[in-house]
């Protein structure tokens, strides 16, 4: 693959097999610097896999992987994380019985390796700032209401500041005011760190409005690739995926 720094992320003919099902079948995803790119598709596309693939979680079956043009197949989630992608899980994840500050500390720990406890506290209260949490950083996690909760598994993802932040469905069961203030976040987030951002969600008012370009999958396959106006009227995702779905 060649590579001239424009490409944060590309994926050749990566294909994973669970079984006799192929999740996903020889993708070719790049990923441009300083974009926010959305994959979508049905349920059962193969969008977590992806993200799973992308982030060492599980190994693939098949195909090449490379991030800031370093080939990283088979490397270990930690190895990843620490070239500076970092991925939320498409249910919350977080320490329930852990205040939010602690939590957003666990999330230092990627980055900060040698950052002294103020440098990372500071971190912390900055990260909460921007997500808009601080007035929940002493309350304990699994107490607040879920929009709080979505909001916190993105902050403990985004305390690494990592080059490249994936998000799995971080809008599922926001209200409409949570969606439009998180959609902000995702835009402050790239234009003031230099974060380019992939993400899953299947709320397509939203992921026509804050996306640059748009992947679409279908049983494991990239069936387009566009911006979300040719997206919009691709009739092959019309007929798959879309439907009327992106007039809501
Ligand atoms: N660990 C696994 N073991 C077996 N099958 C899996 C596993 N993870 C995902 N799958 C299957 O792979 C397909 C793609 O799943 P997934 O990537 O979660 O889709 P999406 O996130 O797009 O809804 C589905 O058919 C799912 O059942
Ligand atoms: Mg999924």
């Amino acid at each position: 693959m060649s590579n001239d720094g424009s490409f944060l992320l590309r994926t050749r003919g990566l294909s994973r097999r669970f079984g006799g099902l192929l999740a996903v079948s020889d993708l070719n995803l790049d990923i441009r610097k300083g974009e926010i790119l959305g994959l979508i598709g049905p349920n059962g596309a193969g969008k977590s896999t992806t993200f799973n693939l992308i982030s060492g979680f599980i190994k693939p079956s098949a195909g090449k992987l490379e991030i800031f043009g370093r080939e990283c197949t088979g490397w270990s989630p930690t190895k990843i994380s620490r070239m500076g992608l970092v991925r939320t899980f498409q249910h919350s994840s977080y320490m329930r019985t852990m205040t939010v500050r602690d939590n957003i500390l666990l999330g230092t720990v990627h980055g900060m390796a040698r950052a002294s406890q103020t440098e990372r506290k500071l971190r912390v209260e900055e990260t909460a700032d921007i997500l808009g949490v601080t007035p929940y950083l002493e309350s304990l996690a699994g107490t607040l209401p879920h929009g709080i909760q979505r909001l916190v598994s993105i902050a403990i993802a985004f305390a690494a500041r990592p080059k490249l932040l994936c998000l799995d469905e971080p809008l599922t069961g926001l209200n409409q005011t949570e969606v439009v203030s998180t959609l902000d976040v995702f835009r402050a987030i790239r234009r003031e760190f230099d974060c380019t951002i992939l993400l899953v969600e299947h709320n397509m008012k939203a992921v026509m409005s804050v996306c640059d370009r748009l992947v679409v999958l279908h049983h494991g396959q990239q069936l387009a690739t566009g911006t979300p106006a040719e997206i919009r009227t691709n009739e092959h995702v019309i007929a798959a995926y879309l439907g009327k779905r992106h007039d809501k």
